[in-house]
C-alpha cells in the first residue's frame, strides 16, 4: 500500500526519532498542487488565496506567501497570525461570519477587505464606515460538498447573502456610500464534480456583469482530494476548458480595468501533503470484532468523528503482513473515537507505527486537547528533504502546569 507523497522508510525514521504521535507535512507537494492549480489558470488575471483554516502551521504559510499566495482568513486570530508573518492586507480577504462590531473595528484597522455575508452586518459597516469598499459574499443557491456539514450554499445553510436579496444589498451600499469591489462564494468543501463548480460560477459572474466597481470576484475553495484509491482526483482539464474559460470571456466583456479573480482553496493544497503517524497501543478482539487502539485519537483528527471521513491506513511497521479486518479506534472517551471500521490493513501487532493519510488539511487545525490530551508534533519535510521538527509534542506535565496557570494557580 502507497504512502504517498511519502517514503516508507523517511516516515519510520520520523517516527523513531521524534515519537508518535506527530503529524509531517512535505513542501514539496503542497508547491506541486500550488503549481498545478496555477498553470490551468493562465490567461486570466487570477490570484490564488489560501483558506488557512484547513492548516495554519507557520512553515506552511510561509511557503503561500512566498509562492504570492493571498489568504481567506476567518477570525481574529487567523488574521493577526498571518499579517505577523508578513502577508500583504491588500491581498487577504477577511471573511468571518457572525462577526462582532469589535473583529470589524480590527479587520478595518488592518486594512483588509471585509467580506460581509449578513445584511446586518452590511447595514453596520455602512453605518460606522460610511464611503467604504466591501465585498459581499452571497449565497448562490447552489451547495456542495463531501459531507452534509461542510456544504455552505443553498437554502439551509446560514453563509452569504442569499442571491434574491442582491437589490438589498444595493440599497444598502448606496444609503451609506459603499463601493462593492469584491463578489465571493463559497458553496462547500471537497468537490470532485466539476459540474457544480461550473453550476455556481455562473451564478456569480452573472451578478458581477451587474457590478461596474468590482476589483475582484472570488469563486471560492471547495476543490476536493481523492481520499480513497477510487476516487478520480479533480479533473482540472474540464475545470480549465469550462470554469476558466468562461472566465476568460468574462473578464474581458466586464467594464472594470483591473479585475482580479480570485479561488481560495485551503484543502487542494495541503491534504496531501500531510501524515499523521500514531503506534498501535492495544489489540483487542471481542470475538466479533478487532479493534486496533492508537496512541491518537478523534482530538488530533476530528474527520472521521465529524463527517466519517475516511483516511488510509498503512502498516508501516508489516506493511507486507496479511491483511486481517480492524475497527481503528482512538484514545479518547467516546464511542465516536474511530479512525476506520472494518478496514483490511496488513496485521496490525502492538507497538506498531500506522500511517494516516492526506490528513494535512484539517487535521492538526481542527484538533483539540479534549481528555486532557496534549496535541502531537508536527514534522517539516523541507524542499531539499532536510526534516525539521516544527512543534514538540507538550508533555503531559507540561500541559497540566499551562492548563493550571491559565486559571491563575501553580
Ligand atoms: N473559503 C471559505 C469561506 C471557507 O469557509 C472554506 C472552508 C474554504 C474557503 C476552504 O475550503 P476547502 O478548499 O478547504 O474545501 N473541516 C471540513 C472542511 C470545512 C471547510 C470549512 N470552510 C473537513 O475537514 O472536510
Amino acid at each position: 500500500m502507497s504512502t504517498r507523497p511519502f517514503h516508507p522508510d523517511l516516515l519510520k525514521q520520523i517516527a523513531a526519532e521524534h515519537g508518535t504521535p506527530v503529524f509531517v507535512y512535505d513542501e514539496t507537494t503542497v508547491k506541486t498542487r500550488i503549481d498545478d492549480l496555477a498553470r490551468c489558470l493562465t490567461g486570466i488575471p487570477a490570484r490564488l488565496l489560501y483558506a488557512m483554516k484547513a492548516n495554519h502551521c507557520p512553515p506552511l504559510l510561509n511557503v503561500m506567501r512566498s509562492a504570492g499566495l493571498g489568504i481567506d482568513a476567518v477570525s481574529p486570530g487567523e488574521l493577526d497570525l498571518c499579517l505577523r508573518l508578513g502577508f500583504d492586507p491588500a491581498n487577504i480577504l477577511y471573511s468571518a461570519n457572525n462577526m462582532t462590531d469589535e473583529e470589524m473595528h480590527h479587520a478595518v484597522k488592518a486594512g483588509v477587505a471585509m467580506n460581509i455575508g449578513e445584511l446586518s452586518r452590511l447595514e453596520r459597516l455602512g453605518q460606522m464606515y460610511n464611503g467604504s469598499d466591501v465585498c459581499i459574499r452571497i449565497n448562490p443557491q447552489i451547495g456542495a460538498g463531501h459531507h452534509a456539514h461542510v456544504v455552505t450554499g443553498g437554502d439551509k445553510s446560514k453563509f452569504g447573502i442569499p442571491i434574491e436579496q442582491m437589490d438589498r444589498v444595493r440599497e444598502i451600499a448606496a444609503a451609506h456610500d459603499l463601493r462593492i469591489i469584491g463578489l465571493h462564494q463559497h458553496i462547500g468543501s471537497g468537490i470532485l464534480r466539476t459540474d457544480v463548480l461550473w453550476d455556481a460560477a455562473t451564478v456569480i459572474l452573472e451578478t458581477a456583469r451587474t457590478l461596474p466597481d468590482l476589483r475582484f470576484v472570488n469563486v471560492g475553495g471547495g476543490l476536493g482530494v481523492p481520499y480513497r484509491d477510487d476516487e478520480a482526483p479533480l479533473d482540472l482539464e474540464t475545470f480549465e476548458s469550462t470554469i476558466v474559460a468562461s472566465i476568460r470571456q468574462f473578464v474581458d466583456s466586464h467594464p472594470s480595468a483591473d479585475l482580479e479573480i480570485r479561488f481560495e482553496p485551503g484543502r487542494y493544497f495541503t491534504a496531501e501533503s500531510g501524515v499523521l503517524l500514531s503506534r498501535v497501543n492495544t489489540i483487542k478482539s471481542t470475538g466479533k470484532r478487532t479493534f486496533a487502539g492508537l496512541d491518537t485519537g478523534m482530538g488530533h483528527l476530528l474527520r472521521p468523528a465529524l463527517y466519517n471521513a475516511w483516511h488510509t491506513i498503512c502498516n508501516l511497521s508489516r506493511p507486507d503482513a496479511p491483511p486481517e479486518t480492524y475497527d481503528v479506534v482512538g484514545n479518547i472517551c467516546e464511542s465516536a473515537d474511530f479512525f476506520a471500521r472494518d478496514r483490511d490493513i496488513p496485521k496490525l501487532s502492538e507497538g506498531d507505527i500506522v500511517a494516516i493519510l492526506d490528513t494535512g488539511a484539517y487535521g492538526m487545525s481542527l484538533s483539540s486537547t479534549y481528555n486532557m490530551r496534549p496535541l502531537p508534533a508536527e514534522v517539516w519535510i523541507h524542499g531539499d528533504g532536510t526534516v525539521e521538527l516544527i512543534r514538540p509534542r507538550q508533555t503531559a506535565s507540561g500541559f497540566v502546569t499551562a492548563y493550571l496557570s491559565a486559571y491563575g494557580r501553580h
